[in-house]
């Protein structure tokens, strides 16, 4: 759009830029400068227009875009370039996705390198490395409380081994995912320690108070969310003798982007890592970008605007890379992270699917699909060129983010159901085979999350003490089950590290004072390499798991009907233990693929009758993909076994 206020200071930014860096090559710059500069500008006046400084704050975004690009190595503008043209490159079926602490995976990311054949041989091709940016030893949040944002941690190696990781991992075509955590700093940060001590400038960073009024106003309406390690979302420093809002842990100020320098700060370091070789950059935390009074300081309108500027900006430095948002937030805001008023993403391409993956977590304690079924069905569509991350668990809890409105549709009382999950998962329940941890229980609200690792919720660790092979039989279902939705559902699947070989809960981490309050570690433990050893040996745990998954990955990467297209249907059928849907090629509606799990541990039938309008079982049969048998139906209906998952093609 032309639009003259913005396009006069677009000249006279461009005219002040020129002597600096006029015989830089910038053509694609200005291309995609003039292409976004009205709503970078337009952007940027709704959140800062009221600010003297404004055009001065104009400007070094500007610059700081002009400087990141022309530090963008040509190997990686020609890639930006090849995704511009091929804008659809990362709806494909092929990507796979796996995140992993490279320390605890492979020592450092020296490393790291020499244990990607593993991960090839799973098929795993995106690879999402935990923070690795300088924290303090002892408070880091699990690389999430940064101290350094331009520096590796010496613990995992230097920049210079991200980017020869970077261009290994390009020679193999897998993707580098890594984090920047938008949110908050480290109280040892550079910033935090001048705030400290007493610089204006750098207390504008954060919020920062004199005493506790605003923040007892604040705290009217802001929830906690580690409520049992780090009450409250106000920190007293006495060196600054001050309060600072620490939404997270104590350690961790929360940064104020109601001030733009905060704002380009950040956006320097988004583009500064997009230039050591990301792929994608998962923004942190996202949904807690801007606080307000009077609200919960969780996805506010703000937070959004500035996500979009975010976006804006990196499209004009370095267009082909991605973001993932990291909004664990209800169904009906998760997808706002994919922008809104809009058609394509304009904010994040990619969000991580926590309504999913919560309502997994249900679908395997209840053993039915009812709120399942309702969740998927009422899960706001998607803008285009959108896709989820979808996943069983990551290394936080798990939260049971699920709406409440289809926990009430299901039949449930939902904070009763909740309580029921929490006790199933944590082994209070009788009859439960899961050996989680109840995590940041607040006895006031009564909401509690759930840690552990995948195959120790799923009862394998019982089963296994108990040396009960039909349990350990139906952990190992349940692992693969879960995972044949994660890589049929649409959109990108992002494996843990441990999951594939079984790995179980590690108490380890009650020996270290820095984590012991933190149970979130009992399902981040060290790779243990020769449980993976077991996976080429016929018949263990190890090798059921990783072979079945491996193989689910390689078809997965095959079928075209898999890519994401919001090309899935879901069928509401009567049975409820069954989750069924079918999910359509884009290139041709005739190549169809339909997914049908069972989350009982009885067989289930399914009736035929309401597929056969989609063009499903006309012949009264179909081929499972995974198992290569032939499905039948008899007596118009499939028996689908225990735990278990068909993916039915022609
Ligand atoms: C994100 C991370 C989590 C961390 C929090 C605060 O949610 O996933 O591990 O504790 O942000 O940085
Ligand atoms: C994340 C999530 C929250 C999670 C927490 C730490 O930002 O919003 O659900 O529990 O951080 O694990």
């Amino acid at each position: 759009m032309y639009e003259q206020a913005s396009h006069a200071l677009l000249n006279e930014i461009l005219i002040a830029l020129k002597p600096e860096i006029g015989n830089m090559r910038l053509r694609h710059f200005y291309t995609r400068l003039g292409a976004n500069f009205y709503a970078i500008h337009s952007l940027f006046h709704l959140l800062y227009g009221g600010r003297t400084d404004f055009k001065e704050q104009m400007v070094s975004l500007v610059e700081t875009l002009a400087f990141r690009y022309i530090e963008r190595v040509p190997h990686l503008r020609r890639s930006d370039l090849e995704r511009e043209r091929d804008y659809n490159w990362f709806m494909s079926q092929k990507w796979v996705g796996m995140a992993l602490y490279c320390d605890r995976f492979a020592g450092d990311l020296k490393g790291l390198r020499t244990r990607l054949p593993y991960l090839q041989e799973l098929g795993v091709n995106m690879l999402h490395i935990m923070p690795i940016l300088d924290c303090p030893p002892g408070h880091s949040d699990g690389g999430y409380a940064v101290r350094d944002f331009r520096n590796v941690d010496t613990r995992y190696g230097t920049t210079e081994d991200v980017e020869a990781l970077s261009a290994t991992l390009k020679r193999r075509d897998m993707l580098l995912v890594l984090d920047v955590v938008v949110n908050h700093t480290s109280d040892e940060h550079e910033w935090a320690q001048r705030a400290r001590r007493g610089e204006k400038k750098y207390q504008d960073y954060y919020y920062v108070f004199d005493d506790r009024e605003m923040p007892d106003t604040y705290e009217e309406t802001m929830p906690e969310i580690f409520p049992t390690t780090s009450p409250g979302n106000f920190t007293r420093d006495e060196a600054m003798g001050k309060w600072v809002m620490t939404v997270f842990n104590s350690y961790q100020w929360d940064l104020n982007y109601h001030n733009p320098a905060v704002l380009i700060e950040m956006i320097d370091i988004i583009l500064f890592w997009a230039n050591k070789g990301a792929d994608i950059l998962r923004l942190d935390a996202v949904a807690f970008l801007w606080k307000k009074i009077g609200g919960t300081c969780q996805n506010e309108r703000e937070a959004h605007l500035l996500l979009q500027l975010m976006k804006d900006c990196c499209q004009v430095t370095a267009p082909g890379v991605l973001f993932i948002a990291e909004a664990i937030v209800s169904p009906s805001e998760i997808t706002k992270y994919f922008g809104e008023d809009a058609i394509n993403a304009k904010e994040c391409e990619i969000a991580y699917n926590a309504a999913l993956m919560s309502l997994l977590w249900d679908a395997v304690a209840t053993k039915n699909t009812k709120l399942l079924n309702l969740g998927i069905k009422n899960l706001p569509n998607k803008l285009e060129r959108a896709t989820w991350l979808n996943y069983v668990r990551c290394h936080d809890d798990i939260g049971l983010g699920f709406a409440d409105s289809d926990a009430l549709l299901s039949g449930y009382d939902p904070a009763q159901h909740r309580r029921f999950l929490v006790d199933y998962f944590i082994g209070r329940y009788s009859g439960s085979p899961a050996r989680g941890l109840p995590f940041g229980e607040n006895s006031e609200t009564g909401d509690a999350r759930i840690s552990g690792s995948l195959a120790s919720l799923v009862g394998l660790e019982s089963a296994l003490e108990n040396n009960d092979e039909g349990a350990i039989d139906t952990a190992i279902k349940t692992i693969l089950l879960l995972h044949s939705v994660i890589l049929s559902f649409g959109g990108i699947p992002l494996l843990y590290y441990g999951d594939a070989i079984g790995m179980l809960n590690n108490l380890e981490y009650l020996a270290d004072p820095y984590q012991r309050d933190d149970n979130r570690w009992l399902h981040r433990s060290r790779f243990d390499w020769s449980k993976a050893e077991r996976r080429h040996q016929h018949g263990t745990v190890e090798c059921r798991i990783f072979s079945a998954l491996k193989r689910m990955i390689a078809l997965r990467k095959e079928i075209t009907a898999f890519a994401d297209f919001d090309n899935r249907q879901l069928f509401v059928v009567d049975n409820p233990n069954l989750l069924v849907f079918s999910r359509t090629d884009q290139q041709n509606s005739r190549n169809k693929v339909l997914v049908i799990c069972n989350f009982n541990v009885e067989a289930q039938a399914l009736l035929i009758a309401p597929l056969l309008p989609h063009g499903l079982f006309q012949q009264g049969s179909m081929k499972d993909i995974c198992s290569g048998e032939r499905i039948t139906a008899e007596n118009d209906a499939l028996m689908i076994p225990p735990l278990s998952c068909y993916w039915l093609a022609d």
